[in-house]
């Protein structure tokens, strides 16, 4: 068992801002995440607007998504904007090859996509397709969006019945171009991204945040080769500000946590601990990453003018049995939920570089947030720790160090057993605290520092077996509940944790 592990916490240290972006979301044209998912079509009889499911946004909207990734991943590379916009009867089909070989009917299109992110709140992020796309297609896009004027792309927005430009500024150009995007090497890449990125044009007032399409996983040779091949074309402007004056203001990399190999990943529900153990390891093996990709741009970027973006993370299982292979369709257990608390916590270490990261996925596909069968719907343990971590929201980071924390197992099961970050907003703390423990609950006693609070008010999110999860007929077997093992005594938080949990703390500043 982990016992008790010892910590300091500095309430008067604030550090950089966790950007609220880290809090990200992703919504790919692939098996139900957007068609069941998000799109129902006007006609069905699930209440929705304009075809857009209002169970779905109602959840989402608690979440305070701040940004959504679309149309992919793998799909952008393959979709032609001007295939999903105008009537909805005259759009052409194409097919999805990536996912599912199924015929997609372009149905959901940049209006529908603009009209979810208005209703959720969230700022659109847009790749654009460089895999198999023109230059022209890309910066018309740009133009069809963004320009307010009488220009031909304008034009044709408000024969489409929209006559006010978006504001759009999250742009991504190409997906994965080392894979499904195009099989590229890094150097092409880098070329092709200078000339994509010059004609992805600020129209108007618009500002464009240019994110150019990064590594898998730990590849410092393709990040390395963006911050030198994009050379002046990279500049975020001011610090890290979001509207910088080069080209590009950003490349991202993807990080997937998958416990076995990519034939047999291991299932989504039924794992033993050995199985776990090595999941938590893989997710654990992000911060070492995100270390590494931040020495590399460190290197060329020494002012953190460029941001990196970590646009697709998240678990990887098995499809659920009897499921479309090419749908990534998976449930989500306690386990997802503590895979969730470790990255949020490495995100909140690395801020000073990392600006923005999207779960994949939203809906059905992947570590959801929101599973929906028909007309049920059900939050997963992963949307949890999303609503519990809110609080950190563009909040300030503040020190944390742990001493005493066990870890467990060798090589590819090794896990650290205890993940913990902290932030304050304005007179308010949040303190994240996961128990990796299999079988054990663990104390954590931390000695807060340079200012006095009041009495804690924790959640924790826990359920007799790490393979719990929500389904439609069990809908809250993992949900958050008050954290009873929580005491404040001169100047010691002390937190006991049952295992294999998350749990947070809320502390207000006197
Ligand atoms: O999220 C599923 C897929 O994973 C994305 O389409 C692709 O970018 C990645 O390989």
């Amino acid at each position: 068992p982990a016992g008790t592990v010892r910590g300091v916490l500095d309430l008067d240290l604030p550090g950089p801002t966790i950007s609220r972006h880290l809090y990200g979301h992703f919504a790919e044209h692939l098996g139900r995440c957007i068609y069941g998912g998000f799109f129902v079509g006007e006609d069905s009889p699930l209440p929705n607007e304009g075809g857009i499911r209002l169970d779905v946004v109602e959840a989402l909207k608690a979440l305070s998504i701040p940004n959504l990734r679309w149309p992919g991943g793998c799909f952008a590379d393959e979709y032609h904007w001007r295939d999903g916009v105008g009537p909805r009867e005259q759009r052409p089909t194409m097919v999805n090859s990536h996912w599912g070989d199924v015929v997609e009917d372009n149905s959901f299109g940049t209006h529908e996509f603009m009209a979810l992110c208005e209703l959720l709140g969230a700022e659109p992020y847009v790749s654009a397709n460089v895999g198999s796309g023109t230059v022209k297609e890309t910066s018309e896009w740009v133009e069809y969006l963004t320009r307010a004027d009488d220009s031909p792309m304008a034009r044709l927005r408000r024969e489409n019945g929209r006559d006010e430009p978006w504001p759009v500024r999250f742009w991504g150009l190409g997906n994965e171009p080392w894979g499904c995007g195009g099989g590229m090497r890094a150097e092409f890449y880098a070329d092709l991204a200078r000339q994509f990125g010059t004609y992805s044009r600020n129209h108007g007032e618009n500002r464009l945040y240019r994110i150019a399409a990064g590594a898998a996983d730990a590849d410092y040779h393709w990040t390395e080769t963006l911050m030198k091949g994009l050379g002046h074309q990279l500049g975020g402007g001011a610090g890290r500000g979001w509207h910088g004056s080069g080209t590009y203001q950003a490349v991202s990399f993807h990080y997937y946590t998958v416990p076995g190999p990519w034939e047999h990943k291991g299932s989504a529900t039924s794992f033993d601990t050995e199985e776990y153990y090595r999941t938590l390891h893989e997710a654990q093996r992000l911060r070492g990453i995100l270390a590494g990709h931040a020495a590399v741009m460190d290197a060329y970027d020494p002012e953190r003018h460029v941001g990196l973006v970590l646009d697709e993370w998240g678990t990887w299982f098995d499809v659920e049995p009897g499921t479309n292979p090419g749908f990534l369709f998976q449930q989500n257990t306690l386990r997802d939920a503590l895979v969730a608390g470790v990255h949020f916590d490495a995100f909140h270490d690395h801020a000073e570089r990392l600006v923005m990261a999207n779960i994949a996925q939203t809906v059905n596909v992947l570590q959801a947030m929101v599973l929906t069968d028909g007309d049920a719907m059900v939050l997963t343990p992963t949307y949890h720790v999303f609503a519990m971590n809110q609080g950190h929201h563009d909040a300030q980071r503040l020190p944390l160090a742990l001493r005493g924390v066990g870890s467990r197992g060798e090589g590819e099961t090794q896990v650290e057993l205890v993940s913990a970050s902290a932030s304050r907003k304005d007179d308010g703390v949040l303190v994240s605290l996961t128990n990796l423990d299999a079988d054990g609950p663990v104390t954590v006693a931390l000695d807060l520092r340079g200012a006095a609070v009041g009495d804690p008010v924790g959640q924790v999110l826990a359920a007799p077996d790490l393979r719990a999860h929500n389904t439609p007929e069990s809908p809250d077997a993992v949900r958050p509940a008050p954290l009873e093992g929580l005491r404040l005594e001169d100047g010691t938080l002390t937190v006991e944790l049952p295992a294999h949990s998350f749990a947070t703390v809320r502390l207000t500043l006197q």
